[in-house]
This record gives structure tokens, C-alpha cells and sequence, in this order.
């Protein structure tokens, strides 16, 4: 593999990945350890649509994550583990114990009758037992299906039966801050209603007391200590199932994104290396839960295929204080972090001692990924936490894509603030206008599609291929629609403007709401914000919003004449709320996500039926801004 190291270079090697795309991923494919070399590097039709990736090949990803490290660095530590309470000793395990644990778990799945390609649900803590599942699901080639240890019991139910897994992995309880959620009572809930799963292994984290089902449930430490550590891999297709990621669809049934082993092995490994600029003995911290896909491409396949040291955190950022991730930072000497806009927002709420207590001085890199990061929070970011040396990287990506699409090179692209900037090498994007048609040219805006594939892309969604197509390979045929909006300015950097169906239509005028937010976001009394289209006689759509102060707002009508005009002088006097309602807080999923369906019912003034909002993180907000909705 070529790394990128100056801005020519990346132009080179862009150009070149468009030219021959075979050859370019051919050619970093060498990089790893194949059973059986490829016949063909690539097959597609976006028509029906179809997608592979060195077909033929034969690999195990746990080969390339473990094994072929062993010889030189057996000894390095592969995963950094900080518990949720800051008194209790964190852990390393090194690339050899990583590679005994994952074997145990992979012979303690066979012994329990998982065979290769069954589905097996993993619903658990932030443990370093998590990734020892995982991995051992891919070991034994067992399809592993994530399920977030936030979601309801009914979440499981669907994500479950869904996809037929035949056994879940969990645990008694999880920690999160001063909390403790008991795990094990939500699948007892979920599995009488789970009538494929025959077994349940259940670790032990929180010693909460717990009855074990007689015949399904057993502990994990009891099985493990049956087996043996040395599990060979099983030799995988290329295209074989690696695993099964629930994301929320536009309606209700959240879809199966399938990710197959060999173009996500090449794609998480290459990114990582990529746009992190990874250097051999760096300590990368990403701060997403396994349960995401931002865990699985870079909490561990991406960063363990490269041989790095990876942090894990399971904790929340806020306790016992809102500086532990900063704390964090200081103590394991972290070199690159990854985390979300969003955590960055409320961190930024706290007062500055909490970052300035602490020895920042070993980030080199910053990152974000998940949604679009907000120009106030970039420099805050930028100066605080970068000191203003570190690049930040604003990684643009998908549970879809499987890993990273456009986002700056660190050290290589020109930054520029709330931009993904610029396509990694490989990712072919097209801009389209309402007609369907391909904009050309640099200084538009418009429907962000992909028109070639890339190694990482989901193949389909589990059972319903038909749905696959429907969503993704249907609204501009011949091209996987992102279902984002953008813009792609004079020097071709890309901004994504939110989800499409995020955007408002105001007189006649296109507006991303989220870039509407990061205006009101630059009003030095606001923390954030959401904003949502609601009818509107004149305008057809009128701008609503809910805003996130920092301190309670005593006149509320002086501080709403300031944000509109914030607003006015950053995108123009059309983009000004009609409506702004202050909030003390943001409905949003665990995964940090606003719901903004329970936002645009409040703005549209049908708060009758709000839907589902058991998988909100704070379901009170909701009742809070019903209350104060503004007709
Ligand atoms: C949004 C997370 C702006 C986008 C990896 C995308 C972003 C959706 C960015 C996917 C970014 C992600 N800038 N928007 N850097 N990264 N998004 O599946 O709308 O949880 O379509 O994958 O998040 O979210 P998902």
C-alpha cells in the first residue's frame, strides 16, 4: 500500500484509482494475508444491483487482525481498556492475548453448536469481552449482529427475529456513569418472544444477581474455562457474510446492512491507515460504542488490521466529570481521537477548567464522524482540544459505506471548517439536481450519490434485497444514493448539508437545516440547536426552531431577535426562524442523533402521536418541548 503523503500525491493516487480501479485495490489488497488469492477483483451492476469484490479469494479478517501481527508484536497491547469508573485499573491486552482470548471464544460458540454462516446476536457492555465476541463470531465465520446495549428489549425482539440468530452473548449488567443497567433482565424479556435462539452466554460485569435458565443460559466464564485457546480460522469467501448492522431506515423496520469479509477487511484497514496517517506505536482512541459502525470499522477491524493500539472506553463522557475524556487522554497518552460533533458540543457546555487541567499535548490528529460538525464546534475543537496544531478530520461516511468516503488526509488536504472536503482515493461522487441529473462543474449544490463501488459497500440488506434496491439503487438509477444533501465548492470540497429529507424548501429556496443550525450555533449564548420545516400559507415552509442554550434565557424575545439576526448575516434574511422555542434539551437517539420526526410532528403542532420514542436517550425532553411548542 502507497501512503499518501502531500497533496500531489493524493491527486496522483485519486487519479489513479479512477482510471483502473481494479489495479489501485488490487494493488493494497497485496497487503494482506489471503488464503487463496482472487480471480477477478471486481463485479458489478448497480442495476440489480449487484457488487463483489476479489472474487474468489479465500480469508479469515481475524487472520489479519491477529495472527499475522504475532510474530513481530506479540507483546504490543492491541486494546487500551478504560473501565467506566476512573478508580478501577484499566487493562492492556496484547496482540497474544488477544489472539488466545478470541480463540476461546471461537471454540466456545462451536462447542454450543455455532457453525459457520448462523447468526449470532452480541448485546453487551463496552467490555473488552465485546470485542473478544466479535471477533470470535468471525473466527469460527459466524455472522455477528451488534446490537447497541441501549436499545429496548423490543429493539432486540426485531434486530433478533430479524435475522434468525440462533445465539446471544450478553452480559449480567452494564456500567454507564452512576448507572447500571441490567442487561441480562432485558433479554430474559426479549427471548420469549426469540424463538430462534436456543442459547444465551451471559458474562459477568456487574455482579448483579441474576437466575440463569436451566438448559439455555450459562455463564461465561464457566464455558470459556472448557475450552481451549488455539481455534483455527475458518477459511472464508471473500464474499461470504462477515456481519449483519441494524440502521434506522426512513420508515419504521430498521434494516440489515450485510458487510461481506474481504472488501471490508481492505477498506477499514486502508481509511484507517489513510486519513489517520497511523504511525506504528500510536495510541488511537475512537470514542463510539461497539454497537455502531463507527465501533466495528474503527474501534477494532480497522485499527487491528493495522496493528495499532485502540482504545475502549466504556464510560460516558460527562461522569464522574465533564472532563474525563480529556482525563482520559492525559493518562494513556492518546495520539489520534475520534469522536462524535455532538459530544463535542456538550462538552463545550462545561466550563474550560475541565480541559485545561489536562496534559493534551500527545493528539497529534483530531477527528469527528456521524454529522456534520458545526463551524463554532470545529474551532472550539481546533483550539481547545488541538491547540490549533492537530488536523482535524471531518470523516463523512455511512453504516452503508462501511467505512470512510470523503474526509481530509490529516497533513495532506487543506482544511477547512464543517467540510469533509475532499474523496478518498476510490470514492467516486456524483451531485445530482431534482431532475436526476449529474451536476458538473465545481460551486453546486445537490443530492450526494456514489456512482462506482467501493470495497466496504453493504451488499445488501438481510432477507429483503429488494428493499436493498428500493432505497439506495432506485431514486437515480445506475447510482447509490447517499439519501444526503451537499455542496461541492470552487475548490471541489465537499459540505454535507444533512439528510435530504432534512431539507427545507422556503420560498422557493433549498436550505439544509443543519446549515440553518450551525448558524444559530455561532450566537455566543447558544449551545445548540434543531431546526425543522412546518407549513407555512406564504413561504410553504417556515423555519422552527429549538434551541439548546448555555444559561436560562431571562428575555426571551431580545435573545430571539439576536439569533435571527445571527442568522440573517450568515445565510441571508431567508433562512430566519419564524418560530424559535428554547429547550433545555434535544431529543436525541443514544447514538447522538436528533430525532427530528418527534421535532417536525411538535413544529407541525400534531403532538398526538409521536411514534416510537423508546430508543430516545431522555424520553422527558419530549414532554418538555410538547409543553412549550409554539403555535
Ligand atoms: C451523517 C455513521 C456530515 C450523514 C458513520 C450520513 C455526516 C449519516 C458525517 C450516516 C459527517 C456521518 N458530516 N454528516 N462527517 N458523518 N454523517 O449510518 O447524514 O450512523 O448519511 O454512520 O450520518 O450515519 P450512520
Amino acid at each position: 500500500m502507497k501512503i499518501i503523503n502531500s497533496i500531489q500525491d493524493y491527486r496522483n493516487q485519486y487519479g489513479a484509482s479512477i482510471m483502473d480501479p481494479e489495479a489501485f485495490w488490487s494493488d493494497v489488497a497485496e497487503d494482506f494475508v489471503w488464503r487463496r488469492k482472487w480471480d477477478k477483483v471486481l463485479e458489478w451492476d448497480f442495476r440489480k444491483p449487484e457488487v463483489k469484490w476479489f472474487v474468489g479469494g479465500k480469508l479469515n479478517i481475524t487472520e489479519n487482525c491477529i495472527d499475522r501481527h504475532l510474530p513481530a508484536r506479540a507483546n504490543q497491547t492491541a486494546i487500551l481498556w478504560e473501565s467506566n469508573n476512573p478508580n478501577e485499573a484499566s487493562i492492556k491486552i496484547t496482540y497474544q492475548s488477544l489472539s488466545e482470548n478470541v480463540g476461546r471464544v471461537g471454540n466456545m460458540l462451536k462447542a454450543h453448536g455455532v457453525k459457520k454462516g448462523d447468526r449470532v446476536c452480541i448485546y453487551m457492555p463496552m467490555v473488552p469481552e465485546v470485542a473478544y465476541a466479535i471477533l470470535g463470531c468471525a473466527r469460527i465465520g459466524a455472522v455477528h449482529s451488534v446490537v447497541f446495549a441501549g436499545f429496548s428489549s423490543g429493539s432486540l425482539v426485531d434486530r433478533i427475529n430479524d435475522s434468525g440468530c440462533k445465539l446471544v452473548l450478553t452480559a449480567d449488567g452494564a456500567f454507564r456513569g452512576d448507572k447500571k443497567i441490567d442487561l441480562k433482565a432485558i433479554v430474559d424479556e426479549a427471548l420469549l418472544k426469540c424463538p430462534t435462539v436456543k442459547t444465551c452466554i451471559v458474562f459477568q460485569r456487574t455482579k448483579s444477581s441474576l437466575t440463569l435458565k436451566p438448559s439455555r443460559d450459562f455463564w461465561w466464564h464457566d464455558e470459556l474455562g472448557k475450552v481451549d485457546a488455539v481455534c483455527p480460522a475458518e477459511v472464508m469467501d471473500a464474499e461470504d457474510m462477515l456481519f449483519i448492522l441494524y440502521t434506522s431506515g426512513s420508515t419504521g423496520k430498521p434494516k440489515g446492512m450485510v458487510h461481506t469479509c474481504g472488501g471490508y477487511m481492505v477498506y477499514t484497514d486502508y481509511t484507517f491507515k489513510t486519513v489517520f496517517q497511523y504511525n506504528e506505536g500510536q495510541v488511537f482512541w475512537c470514542t463510539a460504542d461497539v454497537g455502531w459502525i463507527t465501533g466495528h470499522s474503527y474501534i477494532l477491524y480497522g485499527p487491528l488490521s493495522a496493528g495499532a493500539t485502540t482504545l475502549m472506553f466504556e464510560g460516558i463522557p460527562s461522569w464522574p466529570d465533564m472532563g474525563r475524556f480529556w482525563h482520559a487522554i492525559e493518562k494513556h497518552k492518546v495520539n489520534i481521537f475520534y469522536t462524535a460533533p455532538t459530544a463535542i458540543r456538550s462538552l463545550e457546555k462545561a466550563p474550560i477548567s475541565f480541559v485545561e487541567k489536562y496534559d493534551l499535548s500527545s493528539l497529534k490528529i483530531l477527528g469527528t464522524v456521524g454529522e456534520p460538525i458545526n463551524e463554532e464546534a470545529w474551532h472550539w475543537y481546533d483550539h481547545n482540544i488541538g491547540k490549533n496544531k492537530c488536523p482535524i478530520v471531518d470523516t463523512w461516511w455511512q453504516t452503508e459505506t462501511g467505512g470512510m468516503m470523503i474526509s481530509p488526509i490529516a497533513h495532506v488536504t487543506k482544511l477547512k471548517p464543517a467540510h469533509a472536503t475532499l474523496p478518498l482515493p476510490g470514492v467516486q461522487p456524483a451531485v445530482m439536481d431534482e431532475n436526476g441529473k449529474e451536476m458538473e462543474g465545481n460551486g453546486i449544490e445537490g443530492r450526494l450519490t456514489l456512482k462506482f463501488p467501493w470495497p466496504a459497500m453493504a451488499r445488501t440488506i438481510y432477507g429483503d434485497h429488494q428493499r436493498f434496491k428500493d432505497t439506495y439503487f432506485s431514486t437515480f438509477p445506475g447510482k447509490y444514493f447517499t439519501g444526503d444533501g451537499c455542496k461541492r465548492d470552487e475548490d471541489g470540497n465537499y459540505r454535507i448539508t444533512g439528510r435530504v429529507d432534512d431539507i427545507i424548501i422556503v420560498s422557493g429556496h433549498n436550505m439544509g437545516t443543519a446549515e440553518i443550525e450551525s448558524a444559530i450555533d455561532e450566537h455566543s449564548a447558544v449551545c445548540e440547536s434543531a431546526v425543522v420545516g412546518f407549513p407555512h400559507d406564504i413561504k410553504g415552509q417556515g423555519v422552527y426552531a429549538f434551541v439548546v442554550t448555555y444559561d436560562p434565557v431571562h428575555e426571551e424575545s431580545h435573545l430571539r431577535n439576536e439569533i435571527r439576526e445571527v442568522v440573517s448575516k450568515i445565510i441571508g434574511p431567508i433562512a430566519k426562524p419564524d418560530k424559535i422555542q428554547f429547550v433545555s434539551g434535544l431529543p436525541k437517539t443514544r447514538s447522538g442523533k436528533i430525532m427530528r420526526r418527534i421535532l417536525r410532528k411538535v413544529a407541525e403542532g400534531d403532538t398526538s402521536n409521536l411514534g416510537d420514542t423508546t430508543t430516545l436517550l431522555d424520553p422527558s425532553v419530549v414532554e418538555e418541548i410538547k409543553r412549550g411548542a409554539l403555535g
